[in-house]
């Protein structure tokens, strides 16, 4: 495996060569969040969040994630909410060697739990439970849904859905985390922005388990948009955040509490959201 370290603009940006079994990483700082429901937390990790998924709650400061693409211009101040990640290392992905052979499969939970030694009953259960369950789920309509454990399963995924004989660089996004004396909401001003891609992106959700599993879901038929922007809170910590928006949300459940908070209705507007530091986006590098 090369490792590849390239730095553009002020990101950092994860790269994998789009061939099975040549991945070469660079450097990666940056996540993402999507969405809003709260499913079993890990070691006390974080809550896991989706989009469309819950979090009915409008003055929940969690929710403080939307906003449009008019919102991110140099200068502006909006409240953001950014979850604390108090152990990075455990949202990065294991060496395939590591994890080769331990099956992803719901049918061989027990004997996962004797191998990671958690009972039955224990929280740490229930979590691994739901996160298979989820990796087993049946994808909505158009959508192409997989969970995915190491950056070479990353890279068989993210290939099916980009140009396959171009093989373009993949690029991963992450926000970067906030350090533990930064308020989880607070005000932060645009300090720059950058749009990084349009069309074909794949945002991952990191899952509650014992190493590092992403639930990745592609809609091949919707455009969306992928920023960095680089935010300078109020405490004076920067965060340099992923913000993905959805460019058509006509078919959006209208229930959905982005559109209560952001007072438009489905297919009115796009939708953009900040993304943790614990989730993931996929691109196609342009270069
Ligand atoms: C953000 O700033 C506005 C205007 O100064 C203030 O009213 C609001 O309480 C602040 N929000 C947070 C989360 O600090």
């Amino acid at each position: 495996m090369d490792n590849e370290f390239v730095s553009y603009s002020f990101i950092l940006l994860l790269l994998a060569t789009l061939a099975p079994g040549n991945v070469a990483l660079a450097a990666s700082h940056m996540e993402d969040a999507t969405g809003v429901t709260s499913t079993t937390d890990f070691d006390g990790k974080h809550s896991s969040s989706h989009m469309g998924m819950g979090m009915d709650d409008l003055v929940n400061p969690a929710a403080k994630v939307f906003a449009f693409i008019k919102d991110i211009q140099v200068g502006k101040t909006m409240p953001i909410y950014f979850p604390y990640v108090s152990d990075p290392a455990s949202f990065e992905f294991l060496p395939e060697e590591k994890i080769h052979g331990i099956p992803l499969s719901s049918e061989q939970l027990p004997e996962l739990l004797r191998f990671f030694s958690f009972s039955l009953d224990s929280p740490q259960a229930l979590a691994m439970k739901q996160t298979l369950h989820m990796c087993e789920a049946k994808p909505l309509e158009r959508e192409v849904v997989g969970c995915v454990t190491s950056f070479e399963s990353l890279a068989d995924f993210a290939q099916r859905f980009f140009e396959p004989d171009s093989r373009p660089r993949l690029g991963v996004l992450r926000s970067s985390p906030i350090s533990d004396t930064t308020p989880l909401l607070q005000n932060y001003t645009v300090l720059e922005y950058e749009e990084i891609s349009t069309g074909k992106i794949i945002p991952c959700h990191n899952e509650p388990y014992p190493y590092a599993v992403y639930f990745c879901h592609f809609q091949p038929d919707t455009v969306n948009k992928v920023f960095m922007v680089s935010l300078g809170g109020e405490n004076g910590d920067r965060v340099d955040a992923v913000f993905l928006c959805h460019m058509d949300t006509s078919a959006w459940d209208a229930g959905h509490i982005s559109f209560r908070l952001l007072g438009v209705k489905p297919g009115e507007s796009e939708i953009c959201h900040f993304f943790p530091a614990y989730d993931l986006v996929v691109v196609p590098l342009p270069w």
